[in-house]
């Protein structure tokens, strides 16, 4: 698998990774972007092509084509593998047995495109019609893919077979089912489909919305995708593909119920909205949505089941550790009625409006039970599940007050019958040990003086790192190392050769950006570097000096004469430095 991984590494540059969703510009030795990870107008997002890496010093993300594609396409290694591999045109050998894994399930994803090309195709001025009276935009029903299966039996099998497809893969594709006779009807009949995408945007199931005179009264209204090897209803979201990068950009997900709730909140400006269709928001989701953001706005429908249906979604998304709000929509309005009836700018407002869900819980029982006591009940009831659903002890914290406010009773009774709740086993509280996670380390007290000279050494190693990671260094980067070394101390020294990657990273690109550009960077390098190690050098002669005179005052000869030794040492060490540069 490594042989892969560096053969996708030598065949594709970070720079052609990057540049297909970001625009790079050259700034010096390293191109530089508005980071694609977060909002921001100016660019603090750095590509090295000679490291193959990325950093972006506003929201301290970075890596290589690897963890790129995972962070933007919102995949695991596996997916990420994938993309690059195909990109590169490297091909993927699987272990003994997945190679007709592999070739069964890319058979389905090329049947479900061929299925979808199908739909659209028949997608006529009727359905169309429908469409636009529901607000749709042709540009909407494009770039979504919205078609039609029309009132036929078995069309769209039929179509599979002309393209060589058997009756078994159209089966397992969940697109047709086998009548008493042993031939296939469709799945989908007088329905406008919606293509459901996974997360690389490749189609892997739909949902069916009923449409024409010839649909069955007692058809329901939505009919999905059955499960199928590659349609997983709990793990997909529509819209995901669309969503994920404004989603990023934004720091936020908008989650609605429906496929037509989508369109329209998509169409209304607001392309970080996703949907679950036809199933409850699950935990799987909700990890979905925590690899892009931690925060999620639920508008679901405001009818009784919706409240119901957003309740169970908002302990989910809170258990999985999403920060959730909730918008509170008229009464039976959904957003995409909401959207057509009212217009853009009430949907803004209603996701503007949207509340946490403590206090949206809160308000909306205050409202409903004008008596104290049945109010204490219910919040006991109703609001403190949800709470001991949050995992952050310092949003926990705030709510406690909050409640006990509302509540005009003490904190310390809240925080008790919060304690007598059961918890979630799979929501451990932020801070609290388990098994599993290390203990945190206690943060070593360093002077602040130390801290300020820790901080230059910093400097000097990065000037180092990046010069290291050059192919012809221009400084000797070993000889400043050692120097570096015996002017910081072998524990600080220690502590700045064992930085993780990602800083390591962060310190190349911090060092490249304020010399790579300098026409003479050699130069000023050594003479920074020279500065650095003197200062610090001139600290150790400083504390020396102190000693010194400490002990002379003593009349400790031994101790004398072992400081006058290191404060020679290290005038000498000063000096030399001076000839360097
Ligand atoms: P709704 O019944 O609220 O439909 O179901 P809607 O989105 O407002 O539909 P329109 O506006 O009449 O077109 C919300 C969602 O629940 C799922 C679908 O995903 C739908 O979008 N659903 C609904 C089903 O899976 N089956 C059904 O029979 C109905
Ligand atoms: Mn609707």
């Amino acid at each position: 698998m490594s042989d892969t991984v560096q053969q996708i590494k030598d065949r594709l540059s970070i720079v052609d990774v990057v540049s297909q969703y970001v625009k790079l510009e050259r700034a010096g030795a390293s191109l530089r972007a508005r980071c694609p990870f977060h909002a921001e107008r100016t660019p603090s997002f750095h590509v090295s092509p000679d490291r193959g890496t990325y950093h972006c010093f506003g929201c301290n993300v970075g890596g290589d084509i690897f963890s790129f594609i995972e962070t933007i396409e919102g995949l695991d290694f596996k997916g990420a593998l994938k993309i690059l591999a195909e990109r590169a045109g490297v091909e993927l050998v699987y272990e003994r047995g997945g190679k007709e894994k592999k070739d069964e399930r890319e058979r389905l994803f090329e049947l479900l495109e061929a299925a979808t090309i199908f739909y659209t195709s028949k997608l006529n001025d009727a359905a169309k019609k429908y469409l636009k009276e529901r607000g749709l935009t042709d540009a909407t029903i494009q770039a979504f893919r919205l078609g039609l299966a029309g009132d036929t039996w078995s069309e769209a099998s039929e179509h599979l077979r002309a393209k060589k497809f058997t009756d078994k893969e159209i089966l397992d594709a969940g697109l047709a089912k086998k009548n008493e006779r042993g031939s296939l009807t469709d799945k989908f009949r007088n329905r406008i489909v919606f293509p459901i995408a996974d997360t690389a945007g490749r189609v892997v199931g739909f949902s069916g919305r009923i449409f024409g005179e010839n649909a069955s009264p007692d058809a329901p209204k939505y009919l999905n995708s059955p499960e199928t090897p590659l349609f997983h209803k709990s793990r997909i979201l529509y819209g995901f593909d669309k969503a994920k990068m404004a989603v990023r950009k934004l720091n936020c997900a908008v989650l609605v119920e429906g496929q037509m709730d989508l369109l329209a909140s998509h169409q209304a400006g607001w392309a970080n909205t996703l949907a679950v269709s036809g199933t409850a928001f699950t935990p799987e989701h909700s990890a979905l949505i925590k690899r892009m953001t931690d925060n999620i706005v639920l508008a679901l429908d405001a009818d009784e089941a919706g409240i119901k249906a957003a309740g169970r979604a908002a302990r989910t998304a809170l258990q999985g550790g999403l920060n959730v709000k909730v918008t509170r929509l008229p009464a039976g309005l959904d957003p995409a009625d909401l959207i057509q009836k009212e217009g853009a700018d009430e949907w803004k407002k209603a996701i503007r409006d949207s509340k946490d869900i403590i206090t949206f819980l809160l308000d909306v029982l205050e409202e409903h039970m004008p008596q104290k006591d049945k109010f204490r009940r219910a919040v006991e009831t109703i609001v403190l599940p949800f709470l001991s659903d949050v995992r952050s002890p310092i949003a926990r914290e705030q709510y406690v007050h909050e409640i006990a406010r509302r509540l005009t009773v003490s904190e310390v009774a809240v925080s008790e019958a919060l304690e007598k709740l059961p918890r979630h086993p799979e929501a451990p509280r932020e801070g609290e040990s388990t098994s599993s996670a290390p203990p945190v380390k206690s943060e070593v007290k360093i002077s602040p003086r130390a801290a300020r000279a820790f901080d230059r050494a910093r400097q000097a190693f990065a000037i180092l790192l990046w010069q290291q990671s050059l192919g012809k260094p221009s400084i000797d980067v070993a000889g400043y190392a050692r120097d570096l070394e015996a002017a910081v101390g072998p524990e600080a020294f220690a502590a700045l050769s064992t930085l993780p990657e990602r800083e390591r990273e962060a310190l190349r690109f911090s060092a490249e950006n304020l010399h790579g550009k300098s026409p003479t960077p050699e130069r000023e390098t050594k003479v920074l570097l020279s500065v650095i190690l003197k200062e610090l050098l001139a600290a150790e002669l400083d504390d020396a000096t102190m000693a010194l005179k400490k002990a002379e005052n003593a009349g400790d000869e031994e101790e004398i004469t072992r400081l006058m030794g290191v404060c020679n040492l290290l005038t000498t060490r000063i000096g030399q430095l001076h000839e360097k540069v």
